[in-house]
């Protein structure tokens, strides 16, 4: 689908995307490329990292991938400042990378829930915290005034709870926490907008193929009218408009992208 944004709504914007090289956190590097932003994508696979980034490149949109796993404060101050020498600014940060399985609490160890927090929750903050110096009003290599932005990935499972899901639903309602409590830190102190986005189910991801078979997604029909699925597009529209002036006013906020769903009740 076409998209509704002037295609200059990002010009000379630097975004660097954790998770960037695959699924929603792809869909979002392409779509902020296509809108004038030169694109830095970190990631542990590199087979992924090249292939994404080689596909960029393709689309005309300055892009380069840089090896890391946000488990590790070395990689995500690496990655940063590779960023930055390599495109000479950072102004925005997209914290994408997820790790996901279904496991009943009964069976998850103890160590299977660390990994999924330290992933989504500590590196989300680690990538931020890495960022900052970079991302502040005047920081290294930025023109503007204004300071830069974050987006957090999120999900909506933690909004009511979900079938095997614990690690996923306690790391992701941290970072829900992260974007708040950034958004009051760092929105006064150095003019930097931290927003989440929460999608819905979407079609064509990792995620969906691994925590939602096809016969649970057919079930959910039936007990939830406003089940359906969404595309990758829907998520990165909603990037685009977070990340841009459009939503210059917006911090703090977490936006779920998922038709509604989450308000889903039977009919009685
Ligand atoms: C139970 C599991 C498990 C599984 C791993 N573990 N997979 N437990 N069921 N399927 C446990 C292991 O037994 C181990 O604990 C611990 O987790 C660490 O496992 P490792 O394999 O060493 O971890 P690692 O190699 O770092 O892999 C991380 C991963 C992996 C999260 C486990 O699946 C991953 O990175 N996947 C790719 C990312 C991904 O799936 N992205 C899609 C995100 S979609 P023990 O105790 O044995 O040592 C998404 C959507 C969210 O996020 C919202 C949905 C609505």
């Amino acid at each position: 689908m076409e998209s509704p944004f002037k295609e200059d709504i990002l010009k000379g914007k630097v975004a660097l995307l954790t998770g960037g090289g695959s699924g929603i956190g792809f869909e979002i590097s392409k779509q902020f490329g296509k809108h004038g932003a030169s694109i830095a994508i970190m990631g542990r696979r590199n087979q992924v990292l090249d292939s994404s980034v080689s596909t960029l490149l393709s689309l005309s949109i300055p892009a380069v991938g840089f090896e890391g796993d946000v488990r590790k404060r070395e990689d995500a101050k690496r990655v940063v400042e590779s960023t930055v020498k390599h495109f000479g600014r950072l102004d925005i940060l997209v914290n994408a990378a997820a790790g996901n399985f279904l496991a009943s609490s009964e069976d998850l160890s103890p160590n299977g829930f660390r990994t999924v927090m330290d992933i989504d929750s500590v590196g989300t903050f680690t990538m931020c915290h890495e960022a900052l110096e970079y991302l502040k009003e005047g920081g290294p290599g930025r023109c503007s005034s204004s300071g830069g932005t974050i987006l957090n990935i999120s999900a909506t499972l933690h909004y009511t709870a979900a079938w095997y899901q614990i690690h996923v639903s306690a790391a992701k309602a941290a970072v829900d926490a992260i974007t708040r409590n950034l958004a009051l830190e760092w929105g006064t102190d150095y003019d930097i907008r931290v927003n989440g986005i929460a999608p819905g189910p979407i079609g064509d991801t990792a995620g969906m193929s691994k925590l939602a078979p096809e016969e649970i997604n057919s079930k959910a029909k039936d007990y939830m009218p406003l089940y359906k699925l969404g595309e990758k597009w829907d998520i990165a529209m909603a990037a685009l408009y977070l990340a841009s002036d459009a939503g210059k006013y917006i911090n703090g906020m977490t936006m779920a992208v998922d038709g509604g769903l989450w308000l889903s009740r039977p009919r009685h």
